[in-house]
């Protein structure tokens, strides 16, 4: 059966500034959070960093033209704070070019540029004063977001103000597996509420700026489900783990309020850290945080099933084999444990669970977004394998089948929320390339082209030509 998407329906695959640029410090880029962090011992796997990469800063013109010949239709890229004002100061014109080149490019090669502002790479000189934890920074970051909108206004229609804001304030500073590597309860609130903030603001400039921009954010998500539905531990832990990672952040940015019952539960575990969150939210921050907006971006990899108590069951996080001490980023995390349910898994130990993007989908826009008038787009999906590389007739192939059908159940899975009536108008695959997976170094490939990290050759994967075919087609 023959299965089409709707007329609307955009195309694409996703990437990040640091994850592919390289070039870090050249033409007056500076240190961002992760050049540091990756020079903590043990921070990354392999004692990786962003460097070099993919080289991107260098070879965008090829790497566009490859996206041309995949069928792209849009490119979801970010843009790097600390190459557009190094130390979060003053504006740095080669690293505006830069941007403004990779946009042309993509304009003349009939790709929509999906730009984000922020994909977790805050300049170094302000992590030193702070950084998410320090409400100056939002000042900051709207000086930022200002900048790459006075230089690309004219081309860019739509901005993404943040991806993922659950990992770049409680994964970051309060479960610490990711930089700038903090364990704290009260930072990963006070960054999380200031991110928001970062957010709202912008999206109000933007807007006032012009009104005919698609402005929205970026949030990942899990599917929480209890493994007994009818035990009341399971479930409370599902709900805990749905409200600190989904609920944190829907709720404030379509609702305009904190839910109230995990500030309860984490007041329990560190009443300190609650006060100072309290005090971090000023009157009117969570109208600024609700300001409308016209797309949400859904980032789904896997589902959690989840138990309030199971000596048998394992820890909730699967975290890389990190050497530093990391902690659980649920600031209230006693109690909740994930449940084997025998599904297949990627080369992260990640399950792969489409029918919960199905959920997923359905979920946000019946409560969130259709009420709020909000569109969705599926931002990131996508999966590490271990990838074997073969020459055959001289040209490097990888049959990666397990990531084509990775790909085609979580088409299938979006394609059955369009069905059920969910307004989805993209889908990206995470990631265009294999790249600086964070915690991960280059251990770990996601690409649907592979990354010879030694020539920078790049190679369509198997999963990239299946990819090509579908786009080709509109249809699966
Ligand atoms: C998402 C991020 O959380 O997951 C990407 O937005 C990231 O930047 C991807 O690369 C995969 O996760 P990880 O931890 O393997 O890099």
């Amino acid at each position: 059966m023959t299965r089409a998407f709707p007329q609307n329906f955009l195309f694409g695959a996703a990437t990040a500034a640091y994850q592919i640029e390289g070039a870090a410090f050249e033409d007056g880029r500076t240190a961002s959070i992760w050049d540091a962090f990756c020079r903590v011992p043990g921070a990354v796997i392999g004692g990786d960093d962003g460097d070099v990469a993919c080289d991107h800063y260098h070879r965008h013109p090829q790497d566009v033209a490859l996206m041309k010949d995949l069928g792209l239709q849009t490119y979801r890229f970010s843009t790097s704070w600390s190459r557009v004002r190094p130390d979060g100061g003053a504006v740095n014109a080669k690293g505006v070019d830069f941007y403004e080149r990779l946009v042309d490019e993509l304009l003349a090669n009939d790709i929509l540029p999906w730009l984000t502002l922020y994909h977790w790479d805050m300049p170094q000189a302000l992590q030193d004063v702070g950084g998410w934890t320090n409400r100056d920074t939002v000042s900051r970051f709207l000086e930022y977001a200002g900048t790459m909108h006075d230089a690309l206004g004219d081309r860019v229609n739509v901005w993404t103000t943040l991806n993922e804001p659950w990992c770049s304030s409680f994964l970051s500073y309060t479960g610490g597996e990711h930089a700038p590597g903090h364990t704290s309860v009260a930072e990963g609130l006070l960054s999380a509420h200031h991110l928001l903030l970062a957010h709202g603001e912008t999206v109000r400039e933007l807007r006032g700026r012009d009104a005919s921009l698609n402005l929205g954010i970026t949030l990942n998500h899990t599917v929480a489900d209890p493994a007994d539905p009818t035990n009341p531990a399971d479930v409370d832990a599902a709900r805990r783990v749905d409200g600190q990672f989904n609920r944190w952040f829907l709720d404030p940015i379509y609702r305009g309020e904190y839910p109230a019952d995990i500030v309860e539960d984490i007041r329990v575990v560190d009443a300190e850290a609650v006060a100072r969150f309290d005090e971090a939210v000023h009157d009117g921050d969570l109208a600024t945080i609700a300001q409308r907006i016209d797309t949400q971006g859904v980032n789904y990899y896997h589902g959690d099933l989840l138990a309030g108590a199971a000596p048998e069951h394992a820890a909730v996080e699967s975290v890389p084999d990190t050497e530093r001490a990391v902690r659980s980023p649920y600031p209230s995390f006693e109690g909740i444990h994930a449940v084997e349910r025998g599904l297949p898994r990627t080369a992260q130990n990640w399950e792969v669970q489409p029918e919960g993007l199905t959920r997923l989908l359905q979920r946000i826009w019946s409560e969130y977004a259709e009420p709020a008038g909000v569109a969705l787009s599926l931002t990131e999906n996508g999966a590490a394998y271990d990838d074997v590389a073969v020459i055959a007739d001289g040209e490097t192939r990888v049959h990666d089948d397990d990531r084509t059908e990775f790909l085609r159940l979580h088409l299938a899975a979006v394609l059955d929320a369009v069905d059920a009536g969910v307004d989805v108008r993209g889908y990206f695959y995470w990631s265009l390339f294999d790249n600086f997976e964070w915690a991960w170094g280059y251990d770990k490939r996601f690409g649907i082209v592979r990354v010879d990290y030694d020539t920078q050759q790049r190679s369509v994967k198997d999963s990239g030509r299946e990819y090509a075919r579908i786009i080709a087609a509109r249809a699966l």
